[in-house]
């Protein structure tokens, strides 16, 4: 295990994930939710929307237990490990809340694709305006807590390596 290709190997899978996840999370939410909010009518937008999410939602589900199978054989590998749950060192408490943020970004993840796009698309298709729009404010506020959790993951992993 401890081999430097199969740690490469792992190192790579783990951040090519992450971009796939996170890269699409802020393109979506800073490139392509603005575009299609300026150029399609709501009924459009919903229609979009569903569209993309269900294409997207593969990528997420996928990236999510990418990362926890290449994550934990990092962390077992590493000088610094001693538990999977240890205070003793500062990169065992940042690697805790680091797990922390990702169950987070999970639960985002799962509310998003499951719960606020196919609503906000029911509403769309329905022509209920008022309601789309609603439902269309919770998934901004929802992208932007999944926004925030993901910058805090990603800074608390470059920590990790330079502890
Ligand atoms: C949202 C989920 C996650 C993201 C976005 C993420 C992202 C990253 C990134 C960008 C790095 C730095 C890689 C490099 O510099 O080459 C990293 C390192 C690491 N990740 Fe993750 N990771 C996630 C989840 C996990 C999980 C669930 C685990 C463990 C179970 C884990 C364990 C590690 C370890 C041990 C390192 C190396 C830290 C070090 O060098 O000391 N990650 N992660």
């Amino acid at each position: 295990m401890d081999n430097l290709f199969v740690k490469t190997l792992l190192d790579s899978i783990h951040v090519l994930a992450t971009v796939l996840w996170f890269g699409g999370m802020f393109i979506n939410f800073i490139v392509i939710r603005p575009s299609a909010a300026k150029t399609l009518n709501p009924e459009m937008t919903g229609k979009f929307q569903k569209a993309l999410m269900s294409r997207f939602r593969i990528i997420v589900y996928v990236s999510i237990v990418v990362l926890g199978i290449t994550g934990i054989p990092m962390k077992i590998v590493s000088e610094h490990y001693v538990g999977i749950v240890n205070f003793d060192h500062i990169w065992g408490v940042i690697s805790f809340i680091k797990h922390l943020l990702y169950g987070l970004l999970v639960v985002l993840a799962v509310l998003n694709f499951e719960v606020l796009s196919p609503r906000m698309a029911k509403a769309a298709k329905s022509g209920n305006t008022a309601e789309a729009s609603v439902w269309k404010k919770r998934l901004a506020i929802s992208g932007l807590l999944a926004i925030t959790t993901a910058i805090a993951t990603l800074i608390l992993s470059s920590m990790m390596r330079y502890l």
